[in-house]
């Protein structure tokens, strides 16, 4: 496959100031990350100061439940809440090598934009954190946390003011100040050579996985089940299994209210490829090709693009695309609260949605990874208004 496409999507279509950014960006990562210094400096980090591995947790009784054999891969417990800090880690230690002194990223749930702020603060680098208006007041724990990290946060007002805005105001920015500032990129989105960086730092988890369900069960599972948007927690569960053919992979979007409100995210059934933030993708898009805002009341899956590879591999019959909606949403957050002591964040609880509603494809000898992606603190207001409402 050509470096950067994965089948038709991918590429980098930027302004032409930021070919050379991103030529240095991919030129470092090449560079640097194989080298055995880069790989113990970040490997010290992700074991001493995020504190992977993170463990594999046999859930027991969510398992009776959906009638299957189910653990979680805990990245809930990475310092911070969330796998974001996995992928900051690297790019910050890319950010030093590149000689750069500032981090400039957007965040929507605020994990991301919290990892970005502990990264560089470890590092010694700057950090700008630009958010929209609407997540600013949705995610508002999580603002709290970045700014008493001392990074500055940028409110984000145009559009709808969540992440595609923020994505947006953020590539503009660094056009201003790439020189100085790496854009560190939170998800398997953007122009090459960012997902493929951010998917080779996040891979962690499934080579984890890999490892930890070999010496419990000493075979691999039948299936792992991920929520997402741009796709990172997906795919650093999935890379080391793409190429295992008999495990499954499901990943799961926001459906938002329902599969008719014109605005779901759920309608990349019915997306099509298109350019957003600098490479091709499945968008949401209408007839005219305007992006779509995508309406899900999980932050960190409100964005109106599904990154270019899990793009290539839902199209390619790799990875199964599913989806689940608001209420369903709120019921799992609840489900995993009775059953296993354990609150997930709203995005996290998508994955969950997938293993209550599909139990008839499971039987019980069947061994199910569901990737945790974060713990569920960020939503206790949003979640508490709605069983409030309802
Ligand atoms: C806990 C959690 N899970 C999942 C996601 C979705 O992001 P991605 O698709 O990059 O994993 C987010 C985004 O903020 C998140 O905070």
């Amino acid at each position: 496959m050509k470096k950067g496409k994965f089948g038709e999507y991918g590429g980098q279509y930027v302004n032409e100031i930021l070919m050379p950014i991103l030529i240095e960006l991919e030129a470092a990562f090449e560079k640097h990350y194989p080298t055995a210094e880069f790989q113990e400096k970040l490997n010290g980090l992700l074991k001493d100061y995020a504190g992977r591995p993170t463990p594999l947790y046999y859930a027991k009784n969510f398992s009776k439940l959906v009638g299957c054999k189910v653990y979680l891969k805990r990245e809930d417990l990475v310092c911070g809440g969330s796998h974001k800090l996995n992928n900051a880690l690297g790019q910050a230690l890319l950010t030093k090598e590149m000689g750069k002194t500032r981090m400039i990223t957007e965040t929507a749930a605020g994990q991301h934009g919290l990892a970005t702020a502990m990264a560089g603060n470890v590092c010694g680098l700057e950090t700008e954190v630009f958010m929209g208006v609407k997540d600013i007041k949705r995610q508002a724990s999580n603002v709290k946390r970045i700014k008493l990290l001392g990074a500055k946060v940028t409110p984000v007002d145009i559009g709808m003011g969540v992440l595609k805005d923020a994505v947006s105001d953020t590539l503009r920015k660094w056009t201003t100040c790439s020189q100085t500032t790496h854009y560190l990129m939170g998800s398997t989105v953007g122009p090459h050579p960012y997902p493929e960086i951010v998917a080779t730092f996040q891979s962690v988890i499934g080579k984890e996985i890999k490892e930890q369900i070999l010496e419990k069960e000493g075979r691999l599972p039948d299936t792992i089940v991920a929520c997402g948007s741009g796709g990172s927690n997906a795919l650093g569960a999935f890379r080391p299994f793409i190429n295992e053919k008999d495990v499954k992979l499901v990943f799961v979007e926001g459906g938002g209210e329902s599969l008719e409100a014109d605005n779901s995210a759920a309608a990349f059934k019915i997306g099509k490829p298109g350019i957003l933030h600098g490479a091709v993708m499945q968008v949401l898009q209408d007839e005219n090709g305007q992006i779509k805002p995508s309406r899900t009341r999980a932050a960190g899956l409100n964005y109106p693009g599904r990154g270019p590879e899990i793009s290539f591999l839902v199209n390619s019959g790799r990875v199964k695309a599913s989806y689940a909606f608001d209420k369903e949403v709120f019921e799992a957050v609840k489900v995993m609260c009775r059953t296993e002591g354990l609150i997930p964040a709203l995005e996290t609880a998508h994955a969950i949605v997938y293993m209550v509603n599909h139990k008839e494809e499971f039987d019980e000898n069947e061994l199910v990874v569901l990737n945790y992606s974060g713990r569920g603190d960020k939503d206790l207001e949003t979640i508490m208004r709605y069983f409030h409402e309802s």
